[in-house]
């Protein structure tokens, strides 16, 4: 059976870890590799093994041997090179956050939905076996608190994706992404967000407290940061079960279940069965059954959490 065709839509540091990582599963291939350089796009290629490259990104959604554009660009970039991919009829797996903004989302959204093409967010934590395990379990009863956190020394620099407008920069769309998606996975919607937080010279949100309050007194505490070293683990407590997941909780390695009666379980991921893997392994899964949407990552989840984080850095008063 033909290999499912990959088309790498950037050359920076995740379209090279998730570019080998697709290159080593069997029943896929890297195609080709698509670039703003002819060059930088000639070189990835030739590390992952692509017949094919090209200097810009619209000739990389043309090519009839990609099935499947994988967009790597920074988060205001996503809906530029997703656009001519569904325009194309190619499925696209879009790394996290799906845009830079909720209307550049939205629009994505729509525009695959009108195509009946597959459109996916890379959110891979969704697709770790652990956080599989623990949304699965039900001894958790009725889940009353979440809390979490993903943040790191970024060294300032207003030029460099992480703080600047022009590339969708800040803590919150980069890094408090995944405490929100853990919290919208657990919880869903909620009734009232909290938010406090600092903004970097360049405008952009340096960190972000939310505060995520729900229906019968359920919440989740989150926090996010480009300038200090956070725990980045997780805790969540239900009324019959408790799971520690530690750093990093997005790409958990393990994690203990305790609980009135339970004694502590330690669960260790399978190094094979990796976040990217299982990611990528549903994507070909989803097209194999001609779905235009991943039952693990719904579109409608990653639009939630686009809105979610919208809210919040609009009462940041970030740029
Ligand atoms: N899932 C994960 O674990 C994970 C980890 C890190 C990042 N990400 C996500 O992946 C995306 C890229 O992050 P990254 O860390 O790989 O960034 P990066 O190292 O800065 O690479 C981004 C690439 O995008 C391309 N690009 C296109 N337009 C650009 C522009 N206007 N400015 C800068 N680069 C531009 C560039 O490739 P060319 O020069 O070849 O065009 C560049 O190499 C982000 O949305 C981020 O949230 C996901």
């Amino acid at each position: 059976m033909k290999k499912l065709g990959w088309g790498i839509a950037a050359t920076g540091g995740i379209a090279r870890t998730v570019g080998a990582v697709i290159a080593a599963e069997p029943g896929m291939r890297v195609a080709a590799v698509g670039s703003r350089d002819a060059g930088r796009a000639a070189a990835l290629a030739a590390e992952l093994g692509a017949e094919r490259s090209y200097g810009s990104y619209a000739a990389l959604c043309a090519d009839p041997e990609v099935d499947v554009v994988y967009v790597a660009t920074p988060h205001a970039q996503h809906l530029a090179v997703a656009e001519p991919a569904i325009a194309e009829g190619k499925a696209v797996l879009c790394e996290k956050p799906l845009a830079g903004s909720l209307a550049d989302a939205e629009r994505m959204a729509k525009l695959a939905k009108d195509a009946g093409v597959f459109l996916m967010e890379a959110m891979w934590m969704r697709f770790n076996p652990l956080i599989r395990r623990l949304a699965a379990d039900g001894r958790f009863g009725e889940i009353r608190s979440v809390q979490a956190s993903f943040g790191f020394v970024a060294p300032y620099d207003p030029q460099h994706r992480l703080w600047n407008p022009a590339t969708a920069g800040g803590a919150v769309l980069d890094l408090g992404v995944y405490p929100l998606a853990l919290a919208h996975l657990l919880l869903g919607e909620p009734e009232a967000l909290h938010v406090t937080g600092t903004l970097a010279p360049s405008g952009v949100d340096a960190e972000a407290g939310m505060l995520l309050t729900y229906a019968g007194g359920a919440r989740a505490l989150l926090e996010t940061s480009l300038v200090s070293p956070m725990a980045n683990s997780a805790t969540v407590v239900g009324t019959g079960l408790r799971a520690d997941l530690p750093a990093p909780f997005w790409a958990p390695g393990r994690m203990v279940l305790s609980g009135p009666g339970v004694e502590p379980e330690e669960h260790v991921l399978d190094p094979s069965r990796g976040g990217y893997q299982e990611q990528a392994r549903e994507v070909a899964a989803a097209l194999a059954e001609g779905r235009t949407e991943s039952e693990v990552m719904p579109v409608a989840d990653s639009l939630a959490v686009m809105r979610r984080m919208e809210e919040v850095r609009a009462a940041l008063g970030a740029a």
